[in-house]
């Protein structure tokens, strides 16, 4: 993982992809988040170049709710598509905020290889990719193939 770059203000951080980055922002506004009051939005572009956004939507029966990353992903599944190349992960937390680990996997199944980037709203920076955040991810290769469609 890079180093956190410090600075900025509510233009885009220098590096971070312009259309992620306010997509992620407008997905973080409308975070639905009564019980912990933590809001994230997250936005990556699928390898067709569109793009799709989630925020996180927690529930009173808090195990079922949903992180930002995951319902990005899901956005994403539901429209067709299957791999991304990049993704943004906006918070307004005191540093950028990392995805949890069932996130990491979720994000391993379709795009290992993606760019990540963690941003918070003052600028700070912290940029890697899937397969650092969760090296030797469980995938579809150690299943028995039949089990792969
Ligand atoms: N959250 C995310 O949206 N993504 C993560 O990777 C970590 C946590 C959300 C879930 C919950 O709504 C709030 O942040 C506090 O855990």
């Amino acid at each position: 993982m890079n180093d956190t770059v410090p600075g900025g203000d509510l233009d885009t951080p220098v590096g971070v992809p312009a259309d992620l980055y306010a997509a992620a922002r407008a997905a973080f506004a409308n975070a639905y988040i009564p019980y912990s009051h933590f809001g994230v939005g997250a936005a990556l572009r699928a390898s067709d170049g569109r793009v799709y956004a989630g925020a996180n939507v927690e529930n009173a029966s808090f195990g079922l709710t949903r992180c930002a990353e995951q319902s990005a992903v899901q956005a994403m599944v539901s429209a067709g598509a299957r791999e991304f190349t990049e993704i943004v992960v906006y918070t307004e937390s005191e540093e950028p905020s990392s995805p949890c680990g069932a996130c990491r996997q979720v994000l391993a199944e379709f795009a290992p290889g993606a760019s990540v980037y963690l941003v918070n709203h003052r600028g700070a920076v912290l940029h890697t990719a899937v397969n650092e955040l969760l090296p030797g991810a469980f995938d579809a290769g150690k299943l028995p193939s039949r089990t792969v469609k």
